[in-house]
């Protein structure tokens, strides 16, 4: 839930975490939010109102998560520094700075997810 507001936010989304799960803070644009530990980080920015998570290459269209599985790469983001994240399968955790992410993420960028390998 965004904490920098008053109001509840209208959301289609909910977990099934909610409202006993640990809560953890992240930070999405800089905005913190309140979301349960262990999510997607995809499904933490879906159930606090955000709708765009990054826009294309070509026409700068905004783009949000669609299948939730990983497949479609709708998702991307980047997470602590590091672009090309698959938000549907990154679990969130206390802390994490997420950004929109704007464009194509150069495929030699050694912080993007498809060339680096997270044990
Ligand atoms: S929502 Fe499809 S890959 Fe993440």
């Amino acid at each position: 839930m965004p904490t920098d507001t008053h109001e509840t936010p209208v959301s289609l989304f909910t977990t099934e975490h909610e409202p006993r799960a640990k809560k953890v803070r992240i930070h999405f644009e800089g905005r913190p939010l309140e979301v349960a530990e262990g999510i997607s980080v995809a499904a933490a920015l879906l159930a606090c109102g955000v709708r765009s998570f990054r826009s294309t290459p070509v026409s700068g269209a905004p783009r949000a998560p669609y299948c939730m599985m990983g497949v479609c790469f709708e998702c991307l983001v980047e997470i602590d520094g590091r672009p090309g994240r698959q938000s549907c399968l990154v679990p969130a955790r206390d802390g994490m700075a997420i950004r929109r992410q704007e464009g194509a993420v150069e495929p030699r960028d050694s912080r993007a997810q498809a060339w680096s390998v997270e044990v």
